[in-house]
């Protein structure tokens, strides 16, 4: 298994369409396997082929329970809402409260090219959610309310994240003790 880089905010390929997979093979599986090790390492819950520069409509992710891999997803089905804090590994350091849906059915293609309906509620719900959201060109920052993201940006373009460091957006009066007005974090905090 190889880890890859991960493309962050700006970068073009997280704004475009993945395509349709319609070759399940030995080489899917073994960027399945580089995926989830990219996404072990970050770390985090879920990491879609764009995210890594490949335009092929798979993610992975793992909420605790293991492994799981996801090709050509659709999302069938939504209903409820759930209000909860988001962050992004192409966003790294900021998290933003998201509304959305409480339940979603996902429907997708296993690596053996078995064709499953799977049910995810709460964090599962949002992670087939937003990695479905990836592979459609959209980031979390496309789903912020309006202030939010008039906000977020901000920060992105005049104050982003150091490294080890992660924020709250809107939080803009809750600055990190850390942010003494140098850039200059006292130290890594993880
Ligand atoms: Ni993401």
């Amino acid at each position: 298994m190889a880890s890859f880089p991960i493309r962050t905010f700006g970068d073009p390929v997280l704004k475009l369409r993945c395509a349709e997979i319609t070759d399940i093979d030995g080489a899917l599986a073994r960027l399945a396997d580089d995926m989830l090790e990219t996404m072990y390492k970050a770390p985090g819950v879920g990491l879609a082929a764009n995210q890594v520069g490949i335009q092929r409509r798979i993610f992975v992710y793992d909420i605790g329970d293991g492994p799981h891999t996801v090709i050509n997803p659709t999302i069938v089905e939504t209903s409820g809402e759930w209000d909860y804090d988001e962050g992004c590994l192409s966003v790294p350091g900021l998290y933003f409260p998201i509304l959305r849906p409480q339940k979603v059915t996902l429907q997708g293609v296993d690596l053996d090219g078995h064709e499953f309906i799977r049910e995810g509620e709460d964090l599962l719900g949002r992670v087939f959610l937003h990695e479905t959201d990836h592979l459609d060109g959209f980031l979390l920052l496309d789903r912020l309310a309006p202030d939010v993201r008039k906000e977020a940006m901000r920060v992105l373009r005049e104050d982003p994240p150091h490294a080890g460091i992660s924020r709250r957006i809107p939080a803009a009066e809750v600055e990190s003790p850390a942010d003494t007005g140098d850039g200059v974090p006292p130290g890594d905090r993880e």
